[in-house]
C-alpha cells in the first residue's frame, strides 16, 4: 500500500527547495562510466531511478557510494558486460548505459528497456545509429547483444530528435574513432548537462545546445566533481499547482532558464511571476483563463513531461482548453482519473484532449499509471476540495525525491500512506 492523502482545496503559501533532475542525473551517471576515474556527482537527487541507475553501474563492477547528495562513482574497474535485467526493464533511461558500456567495453547485453507506460517507446533510433557507428546488434527474446571491435564515427541524422538516442550517440562517440556528427538531435536541457559534464572531464563536443552538436572521439577522459541542475519538470509541478490553489510560493533553485515555456504558459492562465536571483516567485492572480490551445513539442516547446499537471490545472479554469500532445502516443492515462474527482476532460483520439473548466475538483480515491500523471493527481488533489487519496505513489518515487515535503512546505496537508 503506497498512497498519498491530500486535504485540499486551499491556497499554497510556502517555499520549497527544487531537487536535482532525474533526467539530467541519469546519462551522467551513464557517462561516468566510460572514465576510468573517479567523479564525484553533487546534488543527486534521492529517488528510485537514481537507486536503480546506481545497481546497473554496480553490476558492471563500478564503485558507487552515496553520502548525503553526493554520489562518488569510481569505474576504474569495470568487470561485467551484462547488465542486471531487473533494473534494466524497470527504466527507460537504463538504455543510456548501452552507448556508455560499448564506449568502454565495446560489447553489452542486455534486456529491452522498461519505464513509463506512456506509449510505445522504441529503441529503433537508438540501434539504427549505432549500427552506422560500427555496432553489431543481435537480437533475442527480451534481450539483445551489441558489440563493436572499434567504434566508427559517423554523420547521423535523426529522423526524430530523441532524447535517449542523442545521449546514446554523444555516449559511444566520445571513444570512437573520428568524428561524430548528430544532426537533428535533442535539444533538452539534460543533453546540454551531458555535453557539459563530458567536456570538463576532457571530451572534444562542439555545438551544444543545439541541433547539430559534433564530437571528436578518442580523447583521454578524467575523473571530474560535477554538479547536476535543479529539475525543470518538479519546479514546473509546483509552478502548475499555486495556479490551481491560488496562493504565493517561492520555489528555490528552479532552473528558470530551462523553464521559459512553462512560465509563459502560467503567465496566461493567470500568474504574476519574478525571477529572483535564486529561484522563482510565484503569486496565483485571482482569476484563471483557459489555454485555447496548446501542443507539447521537443524543447524549447511546452514538455510533455508538464502535459499531465497543465491538464489538472485546465480542469479548473473556467471556459474550454485544448491540449494537443505530439510526442507520445498515449499519454492522457490521468483524464479518466480526473473525470472521477469531476472534471470535464473529453479525449479526442489519442493525442487530442478537450478540457471544459468546473468550479472545482472534488476529492476522492484515484490511482497513478505512471511517474508524471501521478504528480499530477497530486498537484489535483492539493487543488480539490476535501481528500484526496492518490494511490500506487511508487511510480512517483521514480522522479520526486519526496512529493509529500515538498508540497507540506507549501503549507498543504498531505501525508504518505506506507
Ligand atoms: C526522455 O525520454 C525523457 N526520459 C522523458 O521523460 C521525456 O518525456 C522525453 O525524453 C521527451 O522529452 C528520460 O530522459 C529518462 P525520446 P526518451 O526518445 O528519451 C520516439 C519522465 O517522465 N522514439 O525523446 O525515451 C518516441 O516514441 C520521462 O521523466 C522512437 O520512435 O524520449 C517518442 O515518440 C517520461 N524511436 C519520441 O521519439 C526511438 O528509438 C521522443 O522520445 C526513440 C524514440
Amino acid at each position: 500500500m503506497d498512497a498519498i492523502h491530500v486535504l485540499g482545496g486551499n491556497a499554497l503559501f510556502g517555499e520549497t527547495k527544487i531537487q536535482g533532475s532525474k533526467n539530467a542525473v541519469l546519462p551522467v551517471m551513464a557517462a561516468a562510466l566510460l572514465i576510468k576515474d573517479v567523479c564525484v556527482i553533487e546534488n543527486c537527487p534521492h529517488i528510485s531511478d537514481v537507486y536503480h541507475m546506481q545497481q546497473l553501474l554496480g553490476s558492471t563492477g563500478c564503485k558507487v557510494v552515496r553520502s548525503g547528495e553526493t554520489l562518488t562513482i569510481d569505474a576504474r574497474n569495470i568487470s561485467e558486460d551484462t547488465m542486471a535485467g531487473d533494473h534494466v526493464t524497470g527504466m527507460r533511461s537504463s538504455i543510456t548505459l548501452l552507448g556508455a558500456m560499448l564506449g568502454r567495453t565495446g560489447e553489452v547485453t542486455m534486456a529491452y528497456p522498461g519505464g513509463c507506460v506512456i506509449g510505445e517507446r522504441p529503441i529503433d533510433l537508438h540501434l539504427n545509429a549505432l549500427r552506422r557507428m560500427g555496432v553489431a546488434i543481435y537480437e533475442e527474446e527480451g534481450r539483445f547483444t551489441a558489440r563493436a571491435k572499434t567504434l566508427e564515427g559517423a554523420v547521423i541524422r535523426l529522423p526524430v530528435s530523441s532524447v535517449g538516442a542523442t545521449e546514446n550517440i554523444i555516449l559511444a562517440a566520445v571513444t570512437a574513432k573520428g568524428v561524430t556528427v548528430i544532426q537533428n538531435a535533442a535539444m533538452e536541457p539534460e543533453i546540454t548537462t551531458l555535453c557539459e559534464f563530458l567536456r570538463e572531464a576532457g571530451a572534444v563536443i562542439e555545438g551544444i545546445g543545439g541541433s547539430v552538436l559534433m564530437i571528436q572521439g578518442g580523447h583521454t577522459l578524467h575523473g571530474i566533481r560535477f554538479r547536476v541542475p535543479a529539475d525543470r519538470i518538479v519546479a514546473g509541478t509546483y509552478l502548475m499547482s499555486v495556479l490551481g490553489t491560488g496562493g504565493h510560493i517561492f520555489l528555490e533553485d528552479a532552473p528558470v532558464a530551462q523553464m521559459r515555456s512553462m512560465i509563459r504558459t502560467a503567465e496566461k492562465i493567470g500568474a504574476e511571476i519574478h525571477v529572483t536571483r535564486d529561484g522563482l516567485n510565484i503569486i496565483a492572480k485571482d482569476y484563471k483563463n483557459p489555454i485555447p490551445y496548446i501542443k507539447t513539442e521537443i524543447y524549447p516547446g511546452f514538455p510533455t513531461d508538464m502535459q499531465s499537471v497543465l491538464m489538472a490545472v485546465l480542469s479548473t479554469c473556467p471556459g474550454e482548453s485544448v491540449i494537443e500532445e505530439t510526442i507520445f502516443e498515449d499519454r492522457f492515462r490521468i483524464a479518466s482519473q480526473l473525470r472521477k474527482m469531476g472534471a470535464r476532460v473529453e479525449l479526442k483520439g489519442k493525442r487530442q484532449a478537450v478540457i471544459t473548466g468546473v468550479d472545482s475538483l472534488l476529492g476522492c480515491e484515484v490511482a497513478a499509471e505512471e511517474l508524471r500523471g501521478g504528480a499530477a493527481l497530486v498537484a489535483a488533489g492539493s487543488m480539490a476540495l476535501g481528500e484526496t487519496v492518490v494511490k500506487n505513489c511508487h511510480f512517483i518515487e521514480r522522479g520526486y525525491e519526496d512529493i509529500c515535503r515538498d508540497y507540506q512546505n507549501l503549507g498543504v496537508n498531505i501525508f504518505w500512506q506506507r
